[in-house]
């Protein structure tokens, strides 16, 4: 009982870093590109494609897109699929920016919502939704476990999750590892994440009652955008391959 409630602390406090994180550098960021994705092609628009194809989105669909930026996939899924989006963040920035592009473009099926991924049965009814996407986003918080479960609930029966996010990577030596562990704290510090092994989600996911049909990386050519911001923003990304970008796919039965 006090674990949960401590466990709660500990994940309440982190979404607030996040999102105070983002109501500050989101319209920054917007100024270089409207995905907030590390890992993309040079034509973003084939990653969104290759979201739709590997995540199964389809017409017709309720889709809820958990940590959702200021909402490029977001847009483009409302744009190219004939589906009800719910673009899901714990930015108020973000949500503006969102309303305002959702004028601007006279979109009725995008739906931008302030919330916590944490808590998504208290924002939306149980068996609500056909898929859930976290397109790098589920990598900033402290407990991946209580996402998961709600995400369980919030979906249809035979509905669809689908994770993108980088993970860490296991070295051969002790001294390997070390150096791992300082590159992976580095970028939890910088980007307010929290890079866990694989293992950890996917244990998550089958403890919460889901299926897994596919853990895989992306075959997308890799395009790096981590320079341009560098150049503007003056953020200095961790120097050396620590992480692994891995899409998982798995449904609720
Ligand atoms: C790296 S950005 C990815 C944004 C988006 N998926 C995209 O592709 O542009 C991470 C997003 O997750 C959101 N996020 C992080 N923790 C959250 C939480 N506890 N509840 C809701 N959104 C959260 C952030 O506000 C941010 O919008």
């Amino acid at each position: 009982m006090i674990r949960d409630w401590w466990k709660k602390q500990v994940y309440k406090r982190r979404a607030k870093q996040v999102s105070d994180y983002y109501d500050n550098w989101s319209k920054k960021f917007l100024e270089i590109t409207d995905t907030f994705q590390g890992f993309r092609t040079e034509n973003i628009d084939e990653t969104h494609n290759h979201t739709v194809k590997t995540a199964g989105l389809t017409d017709g669909m309720k889709i809820l897109d958990a940590g959702c930026g200021v909402g490029g996939p977001a847009f483009y899924f409302a744009t190219h699929l004939k589906s009800e989006i719910y673009p899901l963040t714990n930015s108020k920035v973000q949500v503006q920016i969102m309303d305002d592009r959702k004028k601007k473009e006279a979109l009725t099926n995008i739906h931008p919502t302030l919330g916590d991924y944490h808590e998504v049965t208290t924002t939306f009814y149980p068996s609500f939704f056909d898929a859930i996407l976290f397109l790098e986003s589920l990598g900033h918080s402290y407990y991946p476990e209580k996402v998961i479960e709600n995400c369980y609930r919030a979906l249809k029966s035979g509905g669809t999750i689908y994770i993108r996010d980088h993970y860490r990577v296991s070295g051969n030596t002790e001294e390997e590892n070390t150096k791992l562990d300082d590159l992976t704290n580095e970028a939890n510090e910088t980007y307010v994440y929290n890079h866990i092994y694989l293992t950890r989600l996917e244990d998550a996911l089958k403890n919460a009652g889901f299926r897994i049909q596919m853990v895989q990386r992306p075959p997308l050519q890799f395009f790096n955008i981590n320079p341009e911001f560098e150049k503007r923003f003056n953020i200095k990304s961790p120097n050396g391959y620590f992480i692994d970008t891995i899409e998982i796919r798995a449904t609720k039965p």
